[in-house]
């Protein structure tokens, strides 16, 4: 037997991850993590009782593949609640192991073989890998740091090229990939932004997939509010809406996703879905439909607790030297680290992990093109207030 390497030719660009190296560096070095996007605090009480409860009920069998009823419903009033378009959730809905498997099930269920599909970079990593698994071929569009400012902390938000969007559509263009609020930028795509994207999408037949896992999370409603592509004139009947409970309810870990789209969509993704993981965990699901039905008050409470603590991290880094694009949206900030005199994002990386012990993402991973981020850092500020200030506390040092 052979001993080279047994991963499929269509996921070995993907093996092993920087991410991999990082986390192990971390660990060694007892860093505090600001690399990976999840809490350090827990989920709401409630939400975790609605699933003690539900197993303690019972439901713990398989659940009706796209989702309990209890859910589906659950999503479908939030989505007319949030749209004002009333859909059936039994045509309509697909919940998922995750955004991630939402994202595999659209993909694979939506694209065939040499199908194009634009997407934005940087990217969030699974679309590549998903793009790749289904033989499409992706047509990349740059999204560029807001251009030369004195500025240490730049409030306005990366943008791409007019030219080079309408360039990624092309007569093979099956869909386009959007992600907004954007991670790792933190950009919340504008109303003229996406309503360019709805023609292009129009124009060209193409379809829209569209995850918003960080739909709640937007600091500057009045001037960039979240808008949902799919409520764009005639982007209801071609768009697919991604999102998941992990970032609204701060309960990654549980891993409940859904799909939102047109019936003829929807069937497309169930047909993935179905032989991907059949259903997601039945008492999980109850538990989040709770979550949908009673969640305002937590998200408006977590918002307030993200936006103060953007605002820590980014004046903290920014007078650390850092030149700090400030996110709108998500919880990432990415920062410029040249004026510190590394190399490179991975080098410089390697080194706030082993002097300063403080983890952060080298960025480049998330571009076709990696000099393309090699002078970003990114940091999640999705963690409790203390530990953003030790991490400051401890990167003071780069200074001297
Ligand atoms: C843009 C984006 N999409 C999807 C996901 C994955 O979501 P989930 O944990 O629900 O699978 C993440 C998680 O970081 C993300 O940042």
């Amino acid at each position: 037997m052979t001993t080279h390497t047994a991963v499929a030719d269509r996921l070995s660009p993907f093996g092993t991850t920087i991410f991999s190296e990082m986390t192990r560096l971390a660990i060694e070095h007892d860093a505090i993590n600001l690399s990976q996007g999840f809490p350090d605090f827990d989920g709401p009480d409630f939400i975790k009782q609605a699933a003690i409860k539900a197993m303690g009920d019972g439901e713990n069998q398989y659940a009706r593949s796209f989702g309990v009823p209890a859910l589906t419903r659950a999503l479908s009033d939030h989505w007319s609640r949030e749209t004002g378009f009333e859909i059936d959730d039994t045509l309509s809905v697909t919940v998922t192991s995750g955004c991630t498997e939402a994202i595999a099930a659209t993909t694979l269920g939506i694209l065939n073989p040499g199908d194009e599909v634009v997407v934005f970079q940087p990217y969030y990593d699974s679309y590549r890998a998903c793009l790749s698994m289904a033989g499409a071929i992706p047509r990349f569009v740059t999204l560029h740091p807001p251009a030369n400012s004195a500025e240490t902390c730049v409030e306005s938000p990366f943008s791409f090229d007019e030219s080079e969007l309408r360039a990624a559509f092309t007569n093979r263009t099956r869909a386009i990939l959007l992600n907004t609020p954007h991670n790792p930028t933190g950009k919340v795509f504008s109303r003229e932004e996406l309503e360019l994207i709805a023609a292009l999408c129009l124009s060209h037949d193409a379809i829209a997939i569209t995850d918003e896992v960080y739909e709640h999370l937007v600091y500057e409603p009045e001037t960039s509010p979240h808008v949902r592509l799919a409520t764009i004139d005639g982007m209801q009947d071609r768009t697919v809406t991604l999102s998941s409970l992990g970032k609204s309810f701060s309960l990654t870990g549980w891993k409940i996703g859904w799909a939102i789209a047109p019936p003829h969509l929807t069937a497309a993704v169930r047909s993935a879905h179905q032989f991907l993981t059949f259903a997601t965990s039945t008492p999980f699901q109850h538990a989040a439909a709770v979550a949908i039905r009673q969640g305002d008050d937590y998200i408006r409470s977590l918002v307030a607790d993200y936006r103060r603590r953007r605002d820590l991290l980014a004046d903290g880094l920014a007078e650390i030297g850092f030149k700090v694009f400030k996110p709108a949206g998500s919880y990432f900030i990415l920062a410029d680290h040249t004026s510190f005199g590394s190399a490179d994002d991975v080098g410089f990386c390697r080194r706030l992990i082993e002097d300063q012990k403080v983890a952060g993402i080298p960025p480049s991973a998330f571009y076709e093109d990696p000099s393309l981020g090699s002078s970003l850092v990114r940091f999640a500020f999705c963690k409790r207030d203390d530990t953003l200030r030790a991490a400051l506390e401890r990167m003071r040092s780069l200074r001297s």
